[in-house]
């Protein structure tokens, strides 16, 4: 799939600690999933976009633990996606620690785009997806006034990535489905819009964190520190889709059955830590490095064409991030990183559809 520029920066796990949560309250649509399963001798689990497995070990454990319990003497390949850049020393000692667990579990990786096929055609019993498939196969353009399709002034800009968002979407459920046992279940936990309009970073009460990137990187541009071409080349590759926009595509793709969705506020971690102990500076710290987590790539892309040594970009993007973290520390009631969640639970149907 061309135009995938996606790069989470390392130690991902230990600077997301909201994800592990996000997750974690998928576990009643994972248990639904495995009660309501036909079950045979081998169970195929995938994680798809797993990142560096930190923050979905308690998953699997659970997924795994659950099919045990049934008895029957079977077996479980835990397969874990992400794009091969992404496959890390992390990953693999988290799928090692998983196998040393539970002698019937065995771990393989799959170094592929999810927009690829990820596996076998009709192998998959269970697939699982957390905060990874809001990324987009391509960038419809860049942004000229912002930097985020969601939260862009510009109408035909949302449209635009609005249409390749559903177009994603929809080829991601033709590859789960392709992949899919008859029967199987899909669990999927998307960054989404909520009716209100809220999303990550955007829960109406303190700053959009998207506005608050698109000004720091505007005024980089009105300091000169960046040039036009470079403001207007930082694009975020993704989309937050509403729940009607979740429900259409599978709707579309047909042969599926939605058999539950909600969408979730999940608190930041961070504010609420701070509104315990009010630690100015580890709350700025903390929330500086988990927006940085999913947002340097963009910035780093956006200067990468620049003939200058490394050491310059890199320096731009450190002082990017120094001012996030001065603002925060400046009005550190003002800001938080709510994640807007949404949980999905997908049927397979057993007729080939
Ligand atoms: C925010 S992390 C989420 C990690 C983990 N699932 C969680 O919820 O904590 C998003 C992950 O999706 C992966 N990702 C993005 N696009 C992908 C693609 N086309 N194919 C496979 N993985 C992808 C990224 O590399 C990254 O590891």
């Amino acid at each position: 799939m061309s135009g995938n520029k996606i790069v989470m920066t390392s130690g991902y796990s230990d600077r997301t600690k909201g994800a592990e949560t996000v997750i974690n309250r998928s576990f009643d649509l994972l248990e639904k999933a495995v009660d309501e399963m036909h079950l045979e001798k081998v169970f195929r689990f995938c994680d798809y976009g797993t990142a560096d497995g930190g923050t979905s070990t308690g998953m699997w454990k659970f997924v795994c633990s659950k099919v045990l319990e049934l008895g029957g003497d079977r077996e479980i390949e835990v397969i874990l996606n992400d794009l091969p850049k992404m496959i890390g020393a992390t990953l693999v000692k988290n799928g090692q620690s998983l196998s040393e667990l539970y002698p019937k579990v065995r771990v393989l990786i799959s170094p592929e785009s999810f927009y690829n096929a990820t596996a076998v055609r009709k192998s998959i019993d269970l697939g699982f997806s957390a905060t990874a498939m809001h990324w987009l196969s391509k960038l419809p353009y860049h942004i000229e006034n912002h930097t985020h399709p969601n939260a862009c002034p510009n109408r035909e800009d949302f449209e635009a990535f609005c249409r390749q968002s559903a177009i994603d979407w929809k080829l991601l459920l033709s590859r789960r489905k392709e992949e899919l046992k008859p029967g199987g279940k899909m669990v999927f936990v998307n960054l989404s819009r909520n009716s209100e309009g809220m999303y990550l970073g955007h829960n109406k009460e303190d700053k959009n964190l998207h506005e608050v990137l698109h000004n720091i990187w505007r005024s980089f541009k009105e300091e000169g520190k960046i040039s036009l071409k470079e403001y207007e080349s930082a694009t975020f590759q993704n989309f937050y889709r509403s729940e009607e926009e979740y429900i259409k595509g599978i709707e579309e793709v047909g042969g599926l059955t939605l058999l539950d969705i909600r969408t979730e506020l999940i608190k930041c971690p961070y504010r609420e830590k701070f509104d315990e102990d009010g630690d100015v500076e580890k709350f700025a710290l903390g929330l500086t490095g988990t927006v940085r987590s999913w947002s340097e790539h963009v910035f780093f892309e956006a200067v990468s064409s620049r003939k200058d040594v490394k050491k310059d970009k890199r320096d731009i993007v450190e002082a990017f991030y120094g001012r996030f973290k001065e603002e925060v520390a400046n009005n550190p009631t003002s800001y938080s990183m709510d994640y807007i969640e949404n949980y999905l639970l997908v049927s397979k149907a057993f007729s080939p559809a």
